[in-house]
């Protein structure tokens, strides 16, 4: 890594921020694609955020990517927020304009939807979907949805009232909220399960799911990244289904940031997906 008088650079604000794997895949796109550019890790405290903040531009930086706790709070002070960080009501990154002025938006819709497309070409949006969790990932995944026309979104989470909390956000007829026990039945005639709770990762508790009601040829797309191949999708591959495991999805996402800050819309290709694996030591 060669810093000049000329690098562009960008930032990743969290707290604690040590383990966001941003300047690692940023920076393999930057080497590949020969840009004097850096991610740099910024670990801001909550109650330093806004001057963090409100120094980008006069520091020079092109943005930052956002990570807990501050998605919520930092969408506050932006200039203006795109369309998917009103609908999801969380940035994840920030683009300094060339007037000096903020966009928040938020990446993650993009990311889940093209590691989709990418992973299941075949998926239509035409059958129910069922997606479990009801928490930021879990919000993402239904704007993701909405917006691709799905017209029945199956919504269970352990605690009911966060599920329909989160229905109501959209305020859509299409997403319909059932009890968590009832979620082996929910995946009859479903076209696409998503897995956006913790469960299923590693020291986490397993996800405890029946899938006799899953159709062979289902899409099944587990958020959790780590371990790579989780439980759910190696049962769900013994039944014909097509797994999608939750590391493109992190990958995707980091697509239209890179994009903004740099220039190039850099491609997802096996050698980063390695260079991730590695870097998180993550196991099949
Ligand atoms: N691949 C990616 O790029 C990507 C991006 C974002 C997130 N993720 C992953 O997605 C997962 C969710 O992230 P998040 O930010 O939405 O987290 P979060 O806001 O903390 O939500 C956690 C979800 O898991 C559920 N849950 C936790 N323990 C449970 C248990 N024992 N039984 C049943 N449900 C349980 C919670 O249910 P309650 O509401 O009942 O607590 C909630 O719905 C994480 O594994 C995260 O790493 C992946």
């Amino acid at each position: 890594m060669r810093v000049s008088g000329e690098t562009k650079i960008a930032g990743i604000m969290g707290w604690p921020v040590a383990h966001s794997r941003s300047p690692q895949l940023h920076g393999y796109w930057l080497e590949k694609y020969g840009i004097d550019g850096l991610v740099v890790p910024l670990a801001v405290s909550p109650d330093r955020l806004e001057a963090a903040v409100r120094g980008l531009p006069a520091l020079g930086f092109r943005g930052s990517n956002v990570t807990i706790p501050h998605k919520e709070t930092v969408a506050t002070y932006m200039d203006r927020l795109s369309d998917v960080a009103q609908q999801v009501g969380a940035v994840n990154t920030i683009v300094v304009e060339d007037e000096g002025t903020l966009t928040g938006t938020n990446t993650d819709i993009f990311g889940f939807m093209a590691h989709l497309k990418a992973s299941a070409p075949g998926w239509q949006p035409a059958r129910p979907a069922v997606v479990l969790g009801a928490g930021g990932a879990a919000r993402a995944v239904i704007a993701a949805l909405l917006t691709d026309g799905v017209r029945e979104i199956r919504l269970l989470n352990r605690t009911r009232e966060r599920a329909e909390m989160l229905a109501a956000h959209f305020g859509d007829a299409a997403v319909t909220v059932r009890d968590w026990d009832d979620r082996a039945a929910a995946l009859s005639d479903a076209s696409l399960l998503v897995n956006a709770t913790s469960l299923g990762m590693t020291g986490k508790a397993p996800l405890d799911l029946n899938l006799d009601r899953l159709a062979p040829g289902t899409v099944v797309y587990d958020l959790v990244y780590s371990p790579l191949k989780t439980a759910l999708l190696l049962a769900a591959e013994e039944r014909g289904a097509v797994p999608v495991d939750g590391l493109g999805m992190l990958l995707h996402q980091a697509r239209p940031a890179f994009q903004a800050w740099f220039g190039p819309d850099p491609v997802v290709d096996d050698g980063l997906r390695d260079h991730l694996v590695r870097d998180l030591g993550l196991s099949a």
